[in-house]
Formats: C-alpha cells, structure tokens, sequence
C-alpha cells in the first residue's frame, strides 16, 4: 500500500475526476475526506470507499471560501489527526465564449474556484504540513494549462495556466519543507458527466484527432497518477506537470500516426532496397 497511514484531503471529490483519486487514495490505505460544496453530495463516494473496506468521510467547504477552506483543515486534522496530501482537483467550467461576450461574474467564479481555491486550500494545508515536516500538493490543471485548446473560454484557460503557474512557484517556496507541489493536466476524461454532454460521434473524432493512444481517459488513470506522485515514491519529483492525456498534448491536434507510418514504410522500403 502506496499510501498507509497517511491523510488525503481531495477537493471536489464527490464524483468525477475527483472521485477517482480520493478512491485510488483510499485503495492505497489513505485516510480520505471527501469534499464538495453539499456535504449529502459527498455521501455516495465516502460510502462506496467505506464499502470497499477504506476509511473515508465527508466534509463540505466552497473552496472559494477561505472561512469554509480552513474549518475543512481543521476538522481533518481533528478527525484524523494530520493532513499529508492535498489534491486541489475542485474546478468549474462554462461553456466557452468569444472574451467580449464573458460577463465579469463568470470570469471572477472561474478564476475564484480554479485558482484562488488552490491558493487557499495551499496556505491552509502548508502549516500542518510544515508541523510534520513533509507533505504532497497535487493540483489538477488541465491540458488547456499547458496548451490552448478549444476546450473552455479565455476565463478556464487563464485559470488552469494559473494553477500551473502557482505549482512552479510553490515548489520553490516549499522545497526547504519537504513539501512538494506538483501538478496533474488532464487530457479528454470520460466523467459520467462527460459521457452525458458529449456524443460518441465527438468523443470518437477527438480521439482520432488527438489522442495517440486511442481513447479518453478514465477516472482511473487519474487516481493512479495522482497517486504516484502522492506517494513517497516522488519524493525527488516537484514542480512538475503530468500529462494524463493518452499522449494528446505532444501532438498538433491532428492525427500523425498515418504521415509516420508512411515514413516507416519508406525508411523500411529504402533499407531493404540497401540490402
Ligand atoms: N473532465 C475532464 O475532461 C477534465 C479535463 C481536464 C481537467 N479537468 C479538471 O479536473 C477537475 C475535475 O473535473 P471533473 O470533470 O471531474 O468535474 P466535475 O464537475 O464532474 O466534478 C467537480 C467536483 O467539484 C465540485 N466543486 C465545484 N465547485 C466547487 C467548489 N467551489 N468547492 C468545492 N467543490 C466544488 C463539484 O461539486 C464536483 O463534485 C477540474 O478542476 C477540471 O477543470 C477535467
């Protein structure tokens, strides 16, 4: 067990992404609060951990409150005791729009829950982590924080480069305390949420077009990857951005295995001509 012993505080974990990681987490022995903004949102996910023989519970807290933010550290450390792990993985998007047309309270509650959430979740985690001396700060970025993508507006985009931003920043700051900050970018990932508001018809051309390896990511692959660099296994590992993307984020948006293909053929062709 990758995580025994050890407290993980996972924003935004009633379902979805977030889901997935405080589930993996608890997989791997951690003690797992489960967070929304409605603590009866929270209930399904610390039940199914709790099914699963984990040890989970549910606090809730807007993490664009700083009040609700530090009455969730307190009633972990309370509860469990420490707080080893953080996951800011609580994020919003709307549906993208042209800049002249975003209003100011759409642009101010994206970049309040993208990003000011992960700056207060930070500084109310960093204390207890201090205390301990040791501590993993994962923040869920997305793939529209390390390229643009058609995915969200000018408002999602500038908060998740934010987050990435925050992360660099963050692993200097914290370094002499062992605390190490690291950020995750997700790529497509089929969320039930995701598979209600896409077609199969789009999720088949993005992953055409985008994807190397052929499909969307699962919940799974998040937690998996949230859970290595968690672990005392990246412990030499900060400041950095893992891509959960099946390979998205290395190409042009356009399929390129047909044109390497052929420069295979080619190149095989040549070589045996040669020979
Ligand atoms: N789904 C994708 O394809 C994808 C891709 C890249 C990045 N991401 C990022 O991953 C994260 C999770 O995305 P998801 O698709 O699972 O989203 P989701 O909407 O399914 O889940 C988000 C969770 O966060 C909670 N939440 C929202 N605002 C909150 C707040 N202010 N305080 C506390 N909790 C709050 C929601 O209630 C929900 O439980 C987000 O940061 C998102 O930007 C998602």
């Amino acid at each position: 067990m990758e995580l025994q012993g050890k407290t993980a505080i996972v924003t935004g974990s009633a379902r979805g992404i977030g889901e997935g990681i405080a589930v993996a987490m608890a997989r791997e022995g951690a003690n797992v609060v489960i967070n929304s903004r409605k603590e009866q949102d929270c209930v399904a996910t610390v039940e199914k951990i709790r099914a699963d023989g984990g040890k989970a519970i549910a606090i809730a807290a807007d993490v664009a409150k700083e009040d609700q933010v530090i009455a969730m550290v307190t009633e972990t450390v309370k509860q469990f005791g420490r707080v080893d792990i953080l996951v800011n993985n609580a994020g919003i998007e709307s549906p993208p729009m042209l800049l002249k047309d975003i209003p100011e309270e759409i642009w101010d509650r994206t970049l309040s829950v993208n990003l000011k959430g992960v700056f207060f979740c930070c500084k109310a985690v960093i204390p207890p982590m201090m205390d301990q001396g040791k501590g993993k700060i994962v923040n869920v970025s997305s793939v529209a924080g390390v390229r643009m993508t058609f995915f969200g507006g000018a408002n999602y985009t500038a908060s998740k480069y934010g987050v990435i931003g925050l992360t660099n920043h963050l692993a200097w700051e914290l370094a002499d305390s062992h605390i190490n900050v690291n950020a995750i970018a997700p790529g497509a990932v089929l969320t039930p949420l995701a598979e209600q508001g896409t077609t199969q018809e789009y999720r088949d051309m993005t992953t055409k077009r985008l994807i190397p390896l052929g499909r969307w990511c699962t919940i799974d692959d998040l937690g998996n990857a949230a859970v290595f660099l968690a672990s005392d296994r990246a412990d030499m590992i900060t400041g950095q951005v893992l891509a959960v993307d099946g390979g998205a984020l290395t190409g042009f948006g356009e399929d390129l295995r047909p044109v390497i293909r052929q420069r295979m053929a080619d190149m095989q062709a040549s070589h045996d001509a040669k020979h």
